[in-house]
């Protein structure tokens, strides 16, 4: 067994504090930022036009840099701080891979020891994740962990966001043949094979530690139709016309432009005639108020393609390759939830979609 530094109380306890300082962050401080911000907007000639407008606005006040401060170091202390996710994982190693070596050779899941990460995906610790989402061999579990508190106001207290996007994609019609992109460790893939058990799935992910955790999980969860494979979503080995619902979560914003076109591009590859495309990001921001904001959060989390991803008139992307029935819209990140006009902190969610001809 490893030497341990840190007790599951006092990681517990100090995960906690974090999660609470966050919802202060989102509740109170984000209100009264935006409240600060509309009252120097109206006494100005012209209202800020754009990003760089709002910056010179608010950029230099305190409000602003104890609101950008708390949201960069909290981040910061949740993943490498004393109490941090990846230090707690990763002195539990061994106990922790210990139930997951049962899953070598099995069909659910396919990994490649010489998989060639891209390069945009080793340059950043994307989330400020010590070594990013898959470097570790824990890094699975800490993501996984992690996520728990990415939407710091749902609290279980509301449907999860992955399983209402699933229901939205099954208003569509019942699919076949899905392939879930940049599925993480499964958590967006999960809703899928249990809402759609006559499918077969396949969920994608660079991430080696992820794809395992995620094949894991399905096979606890008797999930016999899905498979988890390490495998670019730009670049994939499966047939032209074999799906006939793509989808992803959070992947986009994720990809640099060329990437983010060439995953469009593959899309379009796979999927069947009347095939649809459906993607859940980050993309409709309603004033330039929640787009400073969302930049921000952007290079605070090390996010770098949250704002060209963010620019892209992605509509007329799609037309042009030649998807029809383009729409993209908002999606509340919870039932009653106003996602345009939210009065507290919450992330732009919205739903892409795109049919094949
Ligand atoms: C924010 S996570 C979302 C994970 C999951 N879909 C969810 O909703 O929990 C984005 C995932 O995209 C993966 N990713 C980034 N670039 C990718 C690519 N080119 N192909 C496949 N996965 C990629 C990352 O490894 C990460 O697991």
């Amino acid at each position: 067994m490893t030497d341990r530094t840190m007790d599951d109380r006092s990681f517990a306890v100090a995960q906690a504090l974090i999660l609470e300082t966050k919802k202060y962050w989102t509740t109170r401080l984000y209100p009264a930022l935006k409240e600060n911000y509309q009252h120097k907007a109206s006494l100005q000639e012209t209202p800020p036009q754009t990003v760089a407008d709002v910056q010179a606005l608010i950029g230099e006040t305190t409000d602003y840099q104890v609101y950008a401060w708390l949201e960069r170091h909290l981040q910061r202390f949740k993943y490498s701080g004393r109490y941090g996710l990846a230090p707690y994982h990763r002195e539990r190693r061994d106990e922790l891979l210990a139930p997951l070596a049962e899953m070598a050779n099995s069909a659910g899941l396919d990994t490649d020891d010489n998989f060639e990460q891209p390069k945009y995906y080793r340059a950043v610790d994307i989330h400020q994740h010590p070594g990013g989402v898959w470097s570790a061999e824990t890094a699975g579990f800490e993501y996984e962990r992690g996520a728990r508190s990415t939407t710091p106001m749902m609290g279980g207290k509301h449907r999860d966001l992955h399983q209402r996007f699933t229901d939205l994609v099954a208003t569509g019609g019942t699919p076949s043949r899905v392939l879930d992109m940049g599925c993480g460790f499964g958590k967006s893939t999960q809703p899928f094979y249990e809402t759609f058990g006559e499918a077969r799935i396949d969920a994608i992910d660079l991430s080696q530690p992820c794809v395992t955790l995620g094949a894991w999980t399905a096979a606890q969860a008797q999930a016999q139709n899905t498979r988890f494979r390490q495998m670019s979503a730009f670049e994939t080995d499966y047939k032209d016309e074999e799906f006939d619902l793509v989808t992803s979560t959070m992947l986009i914003h994720e990809l640099p432009p060329p990437q983010i076109d060439r995953m469009f591009d593959e899309s379009l590859r796979l999927l069947q005639s009347g095939g649809r495309m459906v993607h859940l990001d980050f993309h409709e921001l309603p004033d330039v108020f929640s787009r400073f904001i969302h930049y921000g959060h952007g290079r605070r989390n090390n996010e770098p393609f949250m704002e060209p991803w963010a620019e892209m008139d992605v509509v007329t992307v799609l037309k042009e390759k030649g998807f029809k029935d383009v729409k993209v819209h908002s999606f509340s990140e919870a039932e009653g939830v106003d996602a345009i006009n939210s009065p507290v902190w919450r992330f732009p969610w919205t739903v892409i979609s795109a049919v094949k001809p």
